[in-house]
């Protein structure tokens, strides 16, 4: 078959038929986000599954931005909780796992896209799509591609061209890393939830000095640390409430 006809032939994946429903909402409903935690440890086949679920979740272009963290060695798990405002959370967290968003590995995420496409050969509009995408996310010295993107989509909407969301400069594209990192860290704590878990997501942390506990660059960025381990009887703090879902769902 020519690798014409082989991009042509759609690939078909059943969609699944045999979700329980009721298990589902009981994880997403009895999360809570748990500020003190018992001394239980959260067994290690657990953890990694959990991490592994974390991976899956939906990520742009599957370029996978992101690195997570599980720090468990003494000293820099000390070193953490003090960078966490020394957080009940933190301290007494079984698992300190940092959720850093990185836009270092553009170029090498791109590439695996491409050798480690589930076909034998990655189809040409695949191969095409990834060695063009790193430019989107990429900002160049001085911003210079940054600028000029954004001189470029200015003339090209003055023709009714639309444009995907792009980064202009690095505070865009921590963003774009960022928004791509959460979605795997609401995976993690639903998974841990799911082995009887809990967790507590954190931003209350003092950025540079977890770069510097993590020796992270320029272009890895923290964008939150979660505890994790078994919720002590008094560790949630209240009941869980949210405003009126009028003030958020718009149906236009
Ligand atoms: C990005 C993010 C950062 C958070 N940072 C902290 C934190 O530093 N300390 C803390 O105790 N809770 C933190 N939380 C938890 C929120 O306060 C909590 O999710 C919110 O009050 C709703 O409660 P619930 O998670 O139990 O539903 C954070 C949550 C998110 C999503």
């Amino acid at each position: 078959m020519s690798q014409n006809n082989a991009e042509k032939k759609r690939y078909y994946e059943p969609a699944p038929q045999d979700i329980d429903v009721e298990n589902f909402k009981k994880v997403v409903t009895s999360r809570r986000s748990v500020r003190k935690f018992t001394d239980k440890a959260i067994p290690a086949e657990v953890l990694d599954e959990c991490l592994d679920l974390a991976l899956l979740a939906p990520n742009s272009s599957n370029l996978q931005p992101w690195t997570f963290y599980v720090v468990q060695s003494a000293a820099k798990k000390k070193q953490l909780v003090k960078a966490c405002l020394n957080q009940l959370a933190a301290k007494t967290a079984s698992e300190l796992i940092v959720c850093v968003a990185r836009t270092d590995r553009l170029d090498e995420m791109a590439k695996m896209n491409i050798t480690e496409f589930p076909f034998p050969e990655a189809p040409a509009t695949v191969q095409k799509y990834y060695r063009f995408i790193p430019y989107n996310y990429k900002t160049g010295y001085f911003n210079a591609l940054g600028n000029f993107k954004k001189v470029a989509f200015k003339v090209a909407r003055q023709f009714d061209k639309q444009l995907p969301v792009t980064a202009f400069n690095p505070a865009d594209a921590k963003l774009w890393a960022s928004k791509t990192t959460a979605l795997a860290c609401e995976n993690l704590v639903l998974a841990l939830c799911a082995y009887g878990f809990d967790s507590c997501m954190m931003e209350g942390f003092d950025e540079p000095l977890v770069c510097k506990i993590l020796n992270l660059n320029n272009q890895q960025y923290p964008v939150m640390v979660i505890a994790a381990g078994e919720r002590a009887e008094d560790g949630v703090f209240f009941p869980q409430y949210r405003f009126d879902r009028n003030l958020f769902i718009q149906k236009v």
